[in-house]
């Protein structure tokens, strides 16, 4: 079976959009795989409960916890990977996941982790992708779904959404119409990932 770990840090809809569409295309019969568990680092995430309104376990680790100590990502990290290891993934799918992670962990996943950013990378890495992109005049946004490597926001580009800007678009707005494409694309890549050999 191919494990599939969901890191969330909030709402958690691309995570319900994947377990949702996992569900409806059989993905444990039909790609071997079975999405095993739902991690956040916050345990106010309101994904949590939609998760296990789903079905699926969830844990929770809080970087809050790590700060007292000499070198709380490092130490955060270690405890997250250990958590994940637990499920022994083939893929980690970063939904949301509000975190920089450390070289070592990104090293450790090599390969088998992917995030989704709202925003057509290689434009508009980092925090406030829709704010940007309308103050740039820009005429198209979107979304991209792409493999984690160490430098934040950047790594192999496996798919992007593209949307119109409307002339009357808010951050809110547009932001909304890049989700609903989110939510058809990062289903469709982690099934196209579960077929490969990754
Ligand atoms: C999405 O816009 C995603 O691209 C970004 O954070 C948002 C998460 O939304 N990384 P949700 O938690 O999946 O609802």
């Amino acid at each position: 079976m191919k494990n599939i770990v969901i890191l969330i840090s909030g709402s958690g809809s691309n995570m319900a959009a994947i377990v949702q569409t996992a569900k409806a295309e059989q993905w444990a019969k039909r790609l071997g795989a079975h999405i095993c568990a739902v991690i956040s680092n916050r345990p106010d995430a309101a994904g949590l409960a939609l998760a296990q309104s789903l079905g699926i376990a969830t844990s929770v680790v809080d970087h809050a916890a790590f700060a007292a100590e000499p070198q709380p990502r490092e130490a955060f990290d270690a405890a997250l990977m250990a958590t994940i290891d637990r499920h022994q993934p083939h893929l980690v799918v970063l939904a949301g996941f509000m975190r920089i992670l450390t070289p070592g962990f990104v090293a450790h996943y090599n390969g088998r982790l992917i995030n989704i950013h709202p925003s057509l990378l290689p434009a508009f890495t980092g925090l406030r992708t829709h704010e940007r992109a309308l103050e740039a005049g820009c005429k198209f946004a979107g979304a991209t779904v792409h493999r984690v490597t160490q430098v934040l926001d950047h790594g192999e580009i496996l798919a992007q959404a593209v949307v119109p800007v409307l002339a009357s678009d808010t951050a809110d707005s547009l932001a909304e119409r890049v989700l609903a494409q989110e939510h058809v694309m990062y289903p469709r890549v982690v099934a196209q990932l579960l077929r490969q050999t990754i």
